[in-house]
């Protein structure tokens, strides 16, 4: 009998695994600081409807039972919100997994997948998971490349998926819609493109909903986590042709979105009065921090969610984000460090509240002036 140890698939071994945003927890233990804010992970500051809590009430008498797994109130909604028929609706929990289906349901260990430099880092990561080939095609100007993607593609017969951010995490870059209805028309039938909205509310001139008229190999990923407030819950959606997603059916586990996430997105979909404000308010705390980072003296990228990308060129010995970053923890402050996408000297800052913006603001003035 062999005495090897089990091992992983050959990719798994470098395999990294995926960084979240310290919890506010963590950073409390860590260093003893109270009153902390999270600009790390993109979450909403505006928290999410209040129709919310009543939806979610009416469920915990029915924790016992499994949920609907048709998942037949969500996506009635859905399908009424998005004007589209409910067998071309696939439910997850959270956007993560409907990628994870999609890559589980078309990629096998002789496929590859394509995805920009500077995209969310789960697409490499499914590539892996998957023992398959991923392809990063460099950036333009932090965002995708359409032309050298279309070449990419050109140059490889065993590309089974493109995925594309719309607007992009964690540049916040957006594609023209035209660029988009181009890229999917020079696209092979064989290969599908994602397009990832998972921050479609806070941009509607991102939404590419349109293109599911003219194209079968098109999937749209959204999500519950962003704009409607409900990360903690774990629930989004992928729109698709009808055959798409009888074959994602096929892959997802059963019952994957749970009950008091079914509910609360149902009842979060029905507030768009919510997600109008939300947007408004995000967009007006952008314009400002943007301000104040031009005041600083910090380069940013032009954002269309809700967070922004910001360079730190800072005058300190070893000037790195690293070190900026280390001492907005030591005050409390937590935000996204990118040195695992290739960008050490950039930091991925979530939009707050307007309290939480004007404190990261002096924050930050106070750490750059010292030095
Ligand atoms: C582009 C993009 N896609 C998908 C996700 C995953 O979202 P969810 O919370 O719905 O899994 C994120 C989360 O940050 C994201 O930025």
């Amino acid at each position: 009998m062999s005495q090897a140890p089990v091992t992983a698939y050959d990719s798994i071994l470098t395999l990294m695994p995926y960084e979240a945003g310290k919890p506010i927890e963590e950073l409390t233990r860590e260093y003893g600081v109270s009153d902390v804010i999270k600009l790390a992970s993109n979450e909403n500051p505006w928290g999410c409807s209040p129709s919310v809590t009543l939806a979610i009430t009416e469920q915990l008498g029915q924790l016992a039972r499994y949920p609907d797994d048709s998942g037949y109130y969500l996506k009635q909604a859905l399908a009424d919100f998005n004007d589209i028929d409910v067998k071309r609706i696939t439910l997850g929990s959270g956007a993560n997994d409907l990628l994870n289906i999609l890559a589980r349901t078309f990629v096998g260990t002789d496929d590859a997948i394509v995805y920009s430099q500077y995209a969310f880092v789960f697409y490499s990561m499914l590539a892996k998971m998957q023992g398959a080939t991923g392809i990063e095609v460099p950036a333009q100007h932090f965002g995708h490349d359409l032309d050298a993607m279309r070449q990419a593609v050109a140059d490889n017969d065993n590309i089974k998926i493109v995925f594309i951010a719309n607007p992009n995490n964690p540049t916040g870059t957006q594609l023209e819609r035209d660029a988009v209805r181009e890229f999917l028309a020079s696209m092979p039938s064989s290969v599908l493109v994602v397009l990832d909205e998972a921050y479609i509310e806070y941009s509607p001139k991102s939404n590419n909903r349109a293109l599911l008229n003219e194209f079968d190999n098109i999937v749209i990923v959204r999500t519950f986590s962003k704009a409607y407030g409900l990360a903690g819950l774990r629930v989004g959606y992928a729109l698709s042709s009808a055959p798409i997603a009888e074959l994602l059916d096929r892959v997802r586990q059963p019952f994957n979105v749970n009950r008091l996430a079914m509910a609360a997105a149902t009842a979060a979909l029905g507030d768009q009065e919510f997600v109008n404000k939300v947007r408004l308010s995000n967009d007006e705390q952008r314009r400002w921090l943007g301000k104040q980072f031009d005041a600083l003296g910090l380069g940013f990228i032009k954002s269309h969610a809700n967070f922004i990308m910001v360079e730190m060129q800072v005058e300190m010995e070893d000037a790195t984000a690293a070190l900026v970053n280390q001492a907005l923890l030591e005050q409390g402050i937590i935000v996204r460090p990118l040195t695992n996408y290739g960008l050490p000297d950039w930091l991925r800052i979530t939009v707050g509240l307007v309290e939480e913006n004007m404190r990261l603001i002096d924050t930050l003035r106070s750490i750059l002036s010292d030095d």
